[in-house]
């Protein structure tokens, strides 16, 4: 079976200009968790939908699938976690519980406040995970990158060519996933910056999927400018 697990379960910190998690911020009068939920709803090869969300926002999510239509015997709403992989794993959790999960079963875990993922994206992931049993979204970096130690002097500059830019659709095996995961001691864990990282960890490859400058991640207030021109040209 094919999973989709959408990671909401943060609170949004860095986003100064917002007393609402970023997730729920309306752009252009639609939440931003609505456009990347409608990504995957209209994807025919995904099974499930699975969100991870902070318990108090259950219900102004239910409201929400409900407002937009969206088909709700295929999307499962479940506690996120204390981090992000934590959330991820909360969701291979439910899908454990509810299925009789086994090898080559995927998930395409995705950040709620990633929106522009495109549907090529979506369908290069379920391709990869099935293929290579992990992948993620990845997009060459075109800045120059240096490392400094002491944050008042650059020490190197980087090769640029070796250098990518990690997005998420990132997608697993499950069986996998959860194996690599449980076998991490928790200092292991708390290393973690992505998904991705827990395949790394044990000395396993992933496959590159090709991402988009496009595919951003809203994090901070300048992202929501940005949020809403492409919002717009759509
Ligand atoms: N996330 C999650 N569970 C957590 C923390 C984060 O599901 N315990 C999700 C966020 O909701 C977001 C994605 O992971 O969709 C990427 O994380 P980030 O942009 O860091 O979101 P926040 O943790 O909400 O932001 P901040 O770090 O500014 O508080």
């Amino acid at each position: 079976m094919i999973f989709a697990g959408i990671v909401a379960g943060g609170s949004g910190t860095r986003m100064k200009s917002s007393n609402v998690p970023k997730q729920f911020i309306r752009v252009l009068d639609k939440p931003i968790i609505i456009y990347t939920v409608e990504k995957f709803a209209a994807q025919k090869h995904i099974d499930e939908i699975y969100i991870g969300i902070k318990p108090e926002w259950h219900e102004v999510m239910d409201t929400l699938l409900a407002e937009y239509s969206i088909d709700t015997k295929r999307v499962k709403v479940i506690d996120g976690g204390s981090d992000r992989n934590a959330t991820v794993m909360n969701i291979v959790s439910a899908i454990k519980a509810a299925h009789k999960v086994k090898k080559g079963d995927i998930i395409l875990t995705h950040d709620a406040v990633r929106p522009f993922l495109t549907d090529k994206m979506i369908e290069d992931n379920i391709i990869g995970a099935l293929k290579y049993s992990a992948c993620g979204t990845y997009v060459k970096c075109v800045d120059t990158v240096v490392s400094s130690q002491d944050g008042e002097t650059v020490d190197e500059t980087l090769d640029r060519s070796r250098l990518y830019r990690a997005q998420t659709p990132q997608s697993f095996d499950i069986t996998l996933l959860d194996k690599y995961y449980s076998e991490l001691d928790e200092n292991q864990k708390a290393q973690l910056t992505d998904t991705c990282s827990i395949f790394t960890a044990k000395g396993e490859k992933i496959h590159i999927v090709e991402g988009d400058a496009i595919n951003i991640k809203i994090t901070t207030d300048s992202d929501l400018i940005i949020a809403k021109l492409l919002a717009s040209r759509v």
